[in-house]
């Protein structure tokens, strides 16, 4: 039983782990907590108590609250700050019942003892990847609106001296997904988004531990919010020995109205726990991903993008070039890029106007879709439906559709604005011009690009307060993107946010891949792949080999750091020789061999990039019996003489007899793991070895 209740407590287990809670003598509700599983249900501590710390700090700046409110003597950060209609901001939350919604579904429904609010608090199991998703739902039971200020997801606590440091994922345009870890000290420590994507300069994800965690060992709780939109991370240690961290909807420039009856669903905070280092923490959050979203995993295509060689010089017959060379190569599927709409020459117009530009494709995209399927791919084709030019029929027809304040500029960026996805009308609008657009062509692949953040967050006739669009916002992004999905459950969608600025556990819901970034050097990729796996899999990253670095660094180079995800290419196969296009051609038929493990396998880090330059990864299927292994050099002492860049395999069966390509003896799983191998490798060189259990 993934539930029991016990003793005042909810017990929560997964395979390996176990999250506890319940009501103390107070009857707060409290975690009791959250680590390794054990063997007996009396073995978890029960409720903690306290009657707080002198006159200054009450029990709830002592006890570690399930979902702290703003109200009564508390000063930590809530999850819930609220207003009554009668000007009360004091929120109370007294536990009511419990019910299951299945046997991995518990639902904690507690009510404020004076006024109808009503909170539901939900967990629900993941037992087989030990992750714990939780949300709350707010609901309006009385006959006046309530304001609610804040509403987050969850606030996972921690025992304090064991969770001090905080790794993150920070950076910028084409500079996505650095790692940082970092102490925390006294005092909250705040990441977020206010930009109504999840944003490049921080990413939703966390791992706590205490400082000493390896990728190989070590406690780390880690988690991830499932939200596209703008969201809140608040890390706290206290003064009374734990850490919390908070994290949901941004409440920055927040409210929203709570009308009678209505109720508010939190986006998913999800979260868990390993004493098996950083590496266990990524390879549970990337099955989990793999395997319980909404859409299964299909085996990704390889597939060739005309962004970076055609820009907007966009043609019928330049495209069917590029597509007859990337056939020979053994390219799947053709995307063609930005360019191909309406007056899109140029980045200043023809966002929103989605049908083919005449004098680029007089009789439509239909020739061109057929040269591609006659060359026996399939075809995508870039979106980015969220934006509008001031220079489009669109904006021209509609210009009260876009995100602004009537008495303010309107700011563009890219020369492009954003349309108000809160509102009914665009939402529908969008559903209907890309739904034809998508039954009059036969499409098969959608790459949905959102190129800007917002300004101006405006919504001059909203329905209800105008601070609301940050959420209803993305949620019609999430409505009119599912209805697109269920409209054509065929196409394969990837997000794209101008790179990784919209790569979240939300978008992974609608998207089966993401772009993480604009930056496609191999040598920037090995650093944002190695920072985007801590929370992402493989199979849901895109992955090309351009023209960038070209000169620095062989295909083969290139060819293996694109390999260690969803494999495509994005240079200007016109201008790549015939050695070039040979080179190609082989590895593209070594990744179709191998994707199935490289995008449905579990990675393990063998080295890190951030760590000496040096990287390795290992991809190992779910039987253990096949492994890809990576070896990369970008460093070395002497870059004349090979470096011998020591790997120790890990995740193998210890008993099971392995034989590696180019090694000349088979060798235990053991021995591979502890003595590992040695390879010789100059900066610039790589190598990819397959590994099978004999
Ligand atoms: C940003 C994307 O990240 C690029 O790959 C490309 O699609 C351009 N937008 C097109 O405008």
């Amino acid at each position: 039983m993934p539930i029991s209740v016990y003793n005042r407590t909810w017990i929560l287990e997964t395979e390996h782990s176990a999250y506890v809670f319940g009501l103390n003598r107070a009857g707060m509700l409290v975690n009791c907590f959250w680590g390794n599983r054990l063997p007996a249900r009396h073995d978890y501590p029960e409720p903690p108590d306290s009657s707080g710390w002198a006159s200054f700090d009450g029990p709830a700046q002592c006890l570690p609250e399930e979902y702290p409110c703003y109200g009564g003597m508390s000063y930590h950060e809530p999850c819930l700050k609220a207003c009554f209609a009668d000007g009360v901001r004091d929120v109370r939350l007294s536990f009511q019942s419990a019910s299951q919604a299945d046997a991995e579904h518990l639902v904690l429904h507690l009510h404020d003892p004076y006024y109808p609010l009503a909170v539901d608090l939900h967990y629900r199991l993941h037992p087989q990847c030990d992750i714990l998703e939780r949300w709350a739902e707010l609901r309006n039971e009385g006959n006046a609106i309530i304001q609610v200020e804040r509403a987050l997801s969850a606030a996972w606590q921690l025992p304090g001296p064991s969770a001090q440091r905080l790794s993150h994922l920070s950076g910028r345009w084409n500079d996505e997904f650095n790692l940082h870890r970092q102490p925390l000290t006294p005092g909250v420590f705040q990441l977020e988004s206010r930009r109504m994507s999840s944003s490049h300069q921080h990413n939703p994800w966390f791992a706590l531990d205490n400082g000493s965690a390896t990728e190989e060992s070590g406690q780390v709780w880690f988690g991830l919010l499932s939200w596209s939109g703008s969201w809140k991370l608040l890390a706290e240690t206290t003064p009374f020995s734990s850490t919390r961290l908070l994290i949901g909807l941004n409440d920055w420039d927040f409210c929203w109205q709570l009308h009678p009856g209505e109720t508010f669903t939190c986006p998913v905070s999800l979260a868990g726990y390993t004493q098996n280092g950083f590496g266990a923490a990524s390879r549970l959050l990337h099955t989990h991903l793999r395997t319980q979203l909404p859409h299964a995993p299909a085996l990704h295509k390889v597939l060739y993008n005309s962004w970076e060689a055609t820009l907007f010089d966009v043609s019928a017959e330049g495209q069917a070039k590029l597509a007859e060379i990337a056939a020979q190569l053994g390219v799947e599927r053709f995307v063609m890029d930005d360019g191909w709409f309406l007056g899109r020459h140029h980045d200043a117009a023809g966002l929103g106007d989605w049908k083919p530009d005449p004098t680029k494709f007089p009789h439509g995209l239909t020739p061109l879709i057929r040269r591609v399927h006659d060359l026996g791919m399939d075809f995508g084709l870039w979106l980015e439906p969220e934006m509008v030019n001031p220079n489009s029929d669109l904006y021209r027809a509609h210009p009260d559709w876009v995100l602004h304040y009537p008495t303010r500029p309107r700011t563009t960026a890219r020369n492009q604005l954003m349309l108000n996805l809160a509102r009914p009308d665009v939402q529908e609008y969008l559903i209907q011009s890309l739904s034809s657009l998508l039954s009059e062509n036969d499409i098969a692949f959608i790459k949905w690009d959102m190129n800007r953040n917002v300004s101006e967050a405006g919504w001059p006739d909203a329905p209800g307060d105008p601070r609301q669009v940050w959420v209803e916002y993305t949620r019609g992004v999430y409505h009119v993107w599912n209805t697109l999905r269920t409209r054509f459950p065929n196409i394969v969608w990837q997000s794209c946010s101008g790179g990784g600025g919209r790569a979240d556990a939300g978008i992974l819901h609608l998207a089966d891949q993401i772009w993480p970034s604009d930056n496609t050097s191999a040598l920037a990729r090995l650093r944002i792949q190695e920072g985007f796996s801590q929370a992402y899999p493989a199979n849901t990253m895109e992955a090309w080999v351009t023209d960038a670095d070209r000169h620095q660094l062989s295909l083969d180079f290139r060819f293996h750091v694109s390999m260690c995800g969803s494999l495509g290419i994005g240079g200007n196969l016109l201008a790549w020789s015939t050695a070039e296009r040979l080179t190609a051609a082989r590895h593209i038929a070594r990744y179709k061999a191998i994707r199935p493990i490289v995008q449905l396998g579990d990675l393990y880090r063998l080295r890190s990039f951030a760590a000496d330059g040096n990287p390795a990864l290992l991809y190992l299927d779910q039987d253990r019996a096949h492994g890809v292994l990576f070896a990369f050099c970008t460093r070395a002492d002497n870059p004349a003489a090979p470096t011998p860049i020591s790997i120790r395999l890990q995740g193998l069966l210890p008993d099971g007899l392995y034989m590696m390509e180019s090694q000349p003896l088979a060798r235990s799983g053991a021995s591979w793991m502890q003595q590992g191998l040695t390879l010789p490798l100059k900066p610039g060189e790589s190598l990819l070895l397959q590994i099978e259990r004999v």
